[in-house]
Formats: C-alpha cells, structure tokens, sequence
C-alpha cells in the first residue's frame, strides 16, 4: 500500500477535521508538518492517484504557477473540504504568456511553495518539467470561442488559448472529480468552465471569491513585483470597483456611467489601462443598454503600474464586493 493510499485510508476514518480560520496572516503560516510529496512525472502521478481511486478516494485538484499567497491556500483549504486528495500543480505554463511578458522573471520558489501547502495540507505537488506537459512533437492547442475575444483575450493574443490547453492536459493528468480556481481571474474561470463542458471533462469547476490585503488589493503573484509606492496606487484598481458597486447598489444600471465611475479612480493613478469593462458575467459580452432589471453585471478592470499588469473584478449587484460563493456539488 502507496503512503498515499494509506493516508486516504486514514482520512476516511478520521473526524472532521475543524473548521479553516480565515484568509490572512494565520492562513501564510508555514507548518512543520511534513512537506507534500512532489511528483514530476505526470505517468506516476496517475499511478499514484488510480491507487488512491481504487479505494475510493475522491481527487480534489488546484492548478497554480506557484509563488503561492493567501489566495492560493484558501483554493486549497476549499478543495480539502470537498475530496479526500488534494492535489496541486505548480507550473509556469510558457505557452499563456505572450513574448513580451514576464515569462522568464515570473517569481519561482517551490521550496516555500511546498512549506506553505505544508500547513493547509495538500497531499501531492505535480511540479512537472516544461518537456513533460509539452513533448516534443506536441501539436494539440485547445481553443475556446467567444469568451477568450474580449477583455484580457483581446490584450493577450493566444494566452487563453495557452490556459485552456494546460488547463485540459493537467486535467487529464490528474482526473480530479473536482478542480478549485479563484475568481480573480473571471475570464479564465469561465474559459475553463466552457472547456471542461465543451470537452465532456468529467470535473466540476469550483470558482472561490477573490481574496483581498486588507486594503482591498486583490491578492496576486505578481503584486511582489511592486515597489512600495506603486502597491500604494494599486488598490486604484478595487477602488474604482467600490465606487461602481456603490453607484449599483443605488439603482445605477447605465454601463457607461459605471465604467466611467471606475475609470475615475484609476485615472493619474496608474501608467495605463487596458480595459474597463461592464458587462454580462456569463457571455463577457457588453449589455445593450443598461443592465437588465434583476441580473447582476460584471465588473471588471486590466491597469498597469509601472511594468506591472493588474486585474481584478467584482460582479455587482451582490451584497459586497465579494462575489456569491459557488456551491461545492452535491450542497
Ligand atoms: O491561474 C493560473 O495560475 C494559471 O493560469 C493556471 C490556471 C494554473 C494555468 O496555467
């Protein structure tokens, strides 16, 4: 029997375990726990994981390029709730970044990745090797139409296509029953909802609420790129997102007017925008005229400060600027 597989075993005895406490600096502690077990192979990996599924262990995955934070522990606190193994991915996935962008200095550090995932815990790392996910002679691209034209599709040429092919490979690697991504990154989320419909994958795709500093920032791996006068700016970015949540939640429902109100606070405070958008949650596509009576609206921004691109969003019309909770399946 695989330590792993024992471990499912013991899982399946034990109690429940007690509730996870909130994001934040409790959530970054690193354990003294042991470390999860890295697998570099995506071959023995599966080996590893049909064990553990033949004694009836559910697979929960979290697909991430590392430089773990908060955010990233509380999609991995979410998955342990829902399955008996967890599994994330660390993987800096070239083919989503475009050739200007920050593929090569793209913060990397596994050893304090492994020390964070320690303390939540998850059960197996799938650290791959560039030449493990892409072989050579690899030829397949998986493309998702319509969702991937507008807002970061539309400054990103071909990274969704990038995301969705990795996406649909470490699926396949992992055949998790249940796979947890962030809401910070919407457009991605619904991408990958698409893909894993479209495909028949047999997954459920989690999406978790954006999780904030306590200024608001939206938690990201590339806010460490900042310098502290540009993270004093960045929270520009969610406050434009208040500004236009306010103005919802008191019967605005112009897109133009939110957008505007948005742009507002962004505006001598960051070196560029990419995009505002107001618009439909589902499609990513504008509303004709004013948000419809009784749907929300997503709203959602790409700035960038200094040489560093941010994104955050807020689908409005919900109680804050959080976003509803998806419910795990079966709730
Ligand atoms: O969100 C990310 O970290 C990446 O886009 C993902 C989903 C791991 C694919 O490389």
């Amino acid at each position: 029997m695989t330590g792993l597989t024992r471990r499912v075993l013991e899982a399946r005895m034990r109690l429940p375990a007690a509730p996870p406490g909130a994001p934040g600096e409790e959530a970054m502690s690193e354990s003294s726990g042991p470390l999860p077990e890295v697998v570099r192979d995506p071959r023995e990996l599966r080996r590893r994981l049909d064990a553990a599924r033949a004694h009836g262990a559910r697979v929960a995955f979290v697909p991430t390029m590392g430089a773990l934070h908060a955010g990233h522990l509380e999609l991995v606190r979410h998955a342990r709730s829902l399955a008996d193994v967890v599994v994330v991915s660390i993987f800096v996935n070239p083919t989503q970044f475009g050739p200007r962008e920050d593929l090569a200095s793209y913060p990397r550090d596994l050893d304090g990745d492994l020390r964070l995932l320690a303390g939540v815990p998850a059960d197996l790392v799938l650290a791959p090797s560039v030449e493990a996910v892409y072989p050579p002679g690899h030829a397949t691209t998986v493309h998702v139409a319509g969702l991937t034209e507008g807002l970061c599709g539309a400054h990103r040429p071909g990274h969704f296509d990038g995301v969705a092919t990795v996406v649909a490979k470490l699926f396949s690697m992992v055949g998790p029953c249940v796979a947890v991504f962030g809401r910070k990154d919407f457009q991605q989320l619904q991408v990958v909802r698409r893909m894993a419909a479209d495909l028949d994958l047999p997954v459920t795709v989690i999406g978790r609420p954006t999780v904030r500093e306590p200024d608001g920032l939206a938690m990201s791996s590339r806010n460490r790129y900042l310098t502290p006068e540009q993270r004093r700016r960045a929270t520009a970015l969610v406050e434009g997102l208040r500004a236009a949540s306010s103005a919802f939640a008191a019967g605005q429902r112009d897109p133009a007017i939110l957008q505007s109100l948005i742009r507002a606070r962004l505006e001598g405070r960051v070196d560029g925008i990419d995009y505002v958008f107001v618009g439909d949650p589902e499609t990513l596509r504008p509303y004709e005229g004013p948000v419809p009576r009784g749907r929300t609206a997503l709203a959602a921004v790409a700035a960038r400060i200094g040489r560093t691109r941010l994104i955050d969003n807020a689908e409005l019309g919900t109680d804050d600027l959080g976003v509803p909770e998806d419910r795990p399946p079966g709730a």
